[in-house]
């Protein structure tokens, strides 16, 4: 399974180190062996050793150049960064990126080979309007991505449920993820208001390969123990 934490803007540099310093030592005393990923913020960054796959919340398609307040490609091979989250519903609505931006991003970084966690998600209304409506409007996010791409990760994560502790129902996830897992094989991850307490049950639905998780993700004990709880579902299978 994958467990994915996307601190957003949130913890600095020296928090960061700390962070990865006391999750590595329990992912390692608990003899983890699931793929953990870590999403700093962009200043955040640097080289990492361990169990741990620390990844860019994002950057631009550009090795380098005049892209003012952007990172490109060389800034994350500094810190020898090869994973990437692309498609996050705070890029696309919050800082207004068009699926066609992502889509460059996305070929961009998959040129070079970069593990790439895509995200895809409705926000309430579209949820609201049916399900029709709904999967036009997450196929819609697929237009351009090579969903066969062999370094994908996708992400399914319900813009109303990111932040607001309301999370869809276990059968609601397990609808969506049935009919995303048609449109591509690679791993799909659920993320939205995902925490110690419902962890357990979302990882245990089926086609949910692993969870993305945002604000419970920045205690590393908290993360740490949702790593564990994902390594007893996968002893028991
Ligand atoms: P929360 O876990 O805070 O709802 O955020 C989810 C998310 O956006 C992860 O990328």
């Amino acid at each position: 399974m994958i467990v994915a934490a996307n601190f957003k803007t949130n913890l600095t540099r020296k928090k960061t180190l700390n962070y990865l310093g006391a999750l590595e030592s329990i992912l390692k005393e608990k003899n983890i062996s699931q793929e953990v990923l870590v999403f700093p913020a962009t200043s955040s960054l640097d080289e990492h050793e361990g169990l741990v796959t620390v990844g860019a919340q994002n950057a631009y398609a550009t090795f380098n150049g005049a892209f003012t307040g952007e990172i490109g490609q060389e800034q994350l091979d500094e810190f020898g960064i090869k994973t990437i989250l692309i498609g996050h519903s705070e890029r696309r609505h919050v800082l207004g990126e068009t699926q066609e931006e992502l889509v460059t991003k996305f070929n961009f970084y998959k040129e070079l080979g970069f593990k790439i966690v895509y995200c895809v998600g409705e926000p309430l209304e579209i949820r609201e309007s049916g399900n029709e409506i709904m999967m036009k409007y997450i196929s819609a996010q697929y237009e351009g991505i090579d969903t066969e791409y062999e370094n994908l990760t996708i992400a399914y994560e319900p813009v109303w449920a990111i932040g607001t502790g309301l999370t869809p129902t276990l059968d609601d996830i397990q609808t969506v993820h049935q009919a995303l897992k048609a449109k591509s094989k690679a791993p799909l991850l659920y993320g939205g208001s995902v925490k110690v307490a419902n962890v357990e049950e979302v990882l245990s639905i089926e086609n949910v390969d692993g969870v993305l998780v945002g604000g419970a993700s920045l205690i590393a004990q908290d993360f740490a123990k949702m790593c564990e709880i994902a390594q007893e579902i996968e002893n028991k299978e």
